[in-house]
């Protein structure tokens, strides 16, 4: 019997499985209706503890090429994680939906959900990790610059956020060099370093954790960057707007990376704080295929989790 897979982490999928997830969903790119997993229409519930554009419409729209019929459902207006326990809500779902995609606040809420779960769980954002934008990103990286493996890239701001672990984490799975700029206090958590380094050791990738953006910088291939103020950060926002000046991604930071590193972020963007205008809407910025390959990465993550948990069969995908 297949064992449930789960993508709550980066770190779910090892660098073999994170390319056959890249490699379909590049495939899945090309031939948008032609993979039917959810056929059925079967159901995949996708739920929301804060707020979304990308993520709500990417999911919807990947979920309906994919055979599916998506229901997306604000938890304010559901019962899940206030009127019912975490485990009593999977045990429901997991009899009536084919995949629950979930974002939230607090990792252990995910975990919970998949270890009650006999059908996949999917994180879609929270306060620790974006493992989906990662595959986006990773896939953008993979059409602009071929290979993965190798490259530098660069993420500069709020290093402690969900974005900056998720960098780390995914880019190492990827054999890349990942090189974490912020100020003290606000770098990555020593575990979430420790789980890169080891990651990277099997991959041939590197970890920097640096105060330095511009050593951080220098020959990057990729450079990235996030919102200084996440979800669930609104109240400390006067204050977080004075930390990170000096990681923003500016056209004179940029001088320091290589002259065709392109820049990655996974939006919303707020220009001259984290990303000089000039810059994410300069000839560099990939940004706006970054976001379109929301839908077909997570088509992948969604097909390649059903088929690898023996819930679907796909002829076409060799796991
Ligand atoms: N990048 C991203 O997850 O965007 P949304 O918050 O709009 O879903
Ligand atoms: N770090 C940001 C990402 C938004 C997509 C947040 O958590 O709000």
């Amino acid at each position: 019997m297949s064992t449930t897979r789960h993508f709550l982490t980066d770190l779910d999928f090892s660098q073999a499985e994170q390319t056959k997830v890249l490699d379909l969903a590049l495939a899945m790119k090309a031939d948008k209706y032609g993979y039917t997993p959810y056929a059925g229409p079967q159901t995949v519930a996708v739920f929301f503890d804060k707020t979304s554009t990308r993520t709500r419409v990417s999911f919807h729209a990947g979920i309906a090429e994919l055979g599916g019929s998506p229901l997306i459902i604000n938890s304010a207006e559901s019962q899940l994680g206030h009127k019912e326990s975490i485990s009593d809500s999977a045990k429901v779902l997991e009899r009536m939906v084919s995949t629950i995609v979930w974002r939230t606040y607090a990792q252990s809420g995910l975990e919970e959900m998949a270890q009650n779960s006999s059908v996949p769980v999917i994180n879609a954002l929270s306060d620790d990790y974006h493992p989906c934008q990662l595959i986006a990103d990773l896939l953008t990286v993979r059409e602009h610059k071929g290979a993965l493996a190798g490259l530098k890239m660069t993420y500069l701001g709020d290093a402690a956020n969900n974005m900056a672990n998720s960098y780390l984490l995914a880019g190492v799975t990827a054999g890349m060099h990942v090189a974490i700029a912020g100020p003290e206090g606000y770098l990555p958590a020593d575990s979430i370093v420790a789980a890169a380094k080891e990651r990277a050791a099997l991959t041939g990738g590197s970890v920097t954790i640096t105060t330095d953006a511009a050593a951080a910088l220098q020959d990057a291939d990729v450079v990235a960057t996030d919102t200084w103020v996440s979800m669930g950060q609104e109240e400390e926002k006067e204050a977080r707007l004075s930390l990170f000046t000096d990681y923003s991604v500016t056209s004179a930071a940029m001088k320091h990376a290589k002259d065709d590193a392109i820049v990655l972020h996974c939006l919303p963007a707020y220009r001259g704080y984290e990303i000089e205008a000039d810059v994410i809407d300069g000839p560099q910025s990939v940004v706006f295929d970054e976001a379109e390959n929301r839908v077909h990465a997570q088509k992948a993550v969604m097909t390649w989790l059903m088929v690898a948990s023996g819930l679907a069969e796909d002829a076409r995908m060799e796991l």
